[in-house]
């Protein structure tokens, strides 16, 4: 297939454009950046620069492109302000899932597939039960998480929708690995910046290497109109997994603290509030995938090992 990817320069678009080329695909980056998308031809892509959120801008950028397939994997988490990496990465899912539509179309693409996150399912606690596809996702919430669980129902919506476009949604979980995010979470652990509260919930997580072999597979085999949680086998205790972080490279355990003391900063109170446990079992059924990397307790040491 030939694949546009928007976002192939991000924490999930490196290894999933290194996947997909590694397993006979075409792809087609787009970044922002003219540095990124030498980088990306350098990784054996080719690239296109464009910004998504104009709409003008990436139709001209990708009027020679041809592609059977569109992958969107955009954020804007990269945004120093908490608050500006909501909002952006809440447009990109709104603004940039129509704007990768109408590209999809101006390429002639039939299959497109966008990101989710299962905090979708609702930022509460979910209790014991283990959430599957067919619990209820996006339902619309008052307040900050209003705007956020709106814009992924959105992307799904648009996604499922479109005319004439096999569309997928793949709902994963939190990723860790290689990635900037990592370590700037390690390096919270390590200073002991991120408390934890000691009532917080169950949470998932996902490999990036896995996160990106899932997504290889769901372009292949996604069935249209589906969503697929991405996460591994074992959700884990926030404090369970930071505690094993923070072991693994040898800091002291994070501190733990009453809920209120995180609520001056409402998202990470509210993620930390959250308990979530997800299934993978659709994912595995249907795309033929599993994680390699089952759980935290594998996926931490490997992330120490290629952090030293
Ligand atoms: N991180 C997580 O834990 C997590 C968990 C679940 C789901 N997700 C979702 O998975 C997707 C990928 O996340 P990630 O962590 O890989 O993201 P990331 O590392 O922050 O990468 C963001 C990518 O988006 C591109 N981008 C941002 N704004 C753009 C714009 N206006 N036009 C064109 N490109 C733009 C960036 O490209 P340039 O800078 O090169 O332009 C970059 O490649 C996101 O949708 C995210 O919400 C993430």
């Amino acid at each position: 297939m030939r694949v546009l990817l928007a976002g192939a320069s991000g924490a999930i678009g490196t290894p999933l454009t290194r996947q997909l080329i590694a397993a006979g695909h075409q792809v087609v980056g787009i970044s922002r950046s003219p540095a990124n998308a030498e980088r990306l031809r350098h990784a054996g892509a080719e690239a296109v620069v464009a910004d998504v959120l104009d709409r003008e801008n990436l139709l001209a950028a990708v009027r020679d492109v041809r592609a059977d397939a569109v992958v969107h994997e955009l954020t804007a988490l990269g945004s120093p302000k908490l608050r500006d990496a909501m909002r952006g990465t809440n447009e990109l899912r709104t603004t940039g899932t129509a704007n990768l539509l109408a590209a999809a179309r101006a390429v002639g693409a039939h299959r497109f597939v966008t990101q989710s996150i299962m905090l979708g399912y609702g930022y509460r606690d979910h209790g014991p039960r283990v959430l599957t596809e067919d619990d209820p996702f996006g339902e619309p919430v008052g307040g900050m998480l209003g705007s956020a669980v709106a814009a992924m129902r959105s992307a799904e919506e648009q996604t499922f929708s479109a005319d004439g476009i096999a569309g997928v949604a793949l709902r994963y979980g939190f990723f860790y690995g290689q990635d900037s995010m990592t370590r700037m979470i390690v390096n919270l652990v390590r200073k002991r910046r991120l408390p934890v509260p000691s009532s917080a919930g169950h949470t998932t997580f996902i490999y990036l290497e896995d996160a990106a072999a899932a997504t290889v597979a769901a372009l292949e085999k996604g069935r249209a109109g589906q969503a697929y949680n991405i996460v591994d086998d074992e959700p884990v205790r926030w404090g369970e997994y930071l505690d094993t972080l923070a072991a693994a490279f040898g800091a002291r355990r994070p501190w733990r603290v009453p809920s209120w003391v995180l609520r001056p900063i409402p998202y990470l109170h509210a993620m930390m509030t959250t308990s979530m446990r997800v299934s993978n079992a659709k994912a595995k059924r249907e795309l033929g995938w599993a994680p390699a990397v089952p759980s935290y307790r594998e996926g931490i040491p490997l992330v120490a090992r290629a952090t030293r």
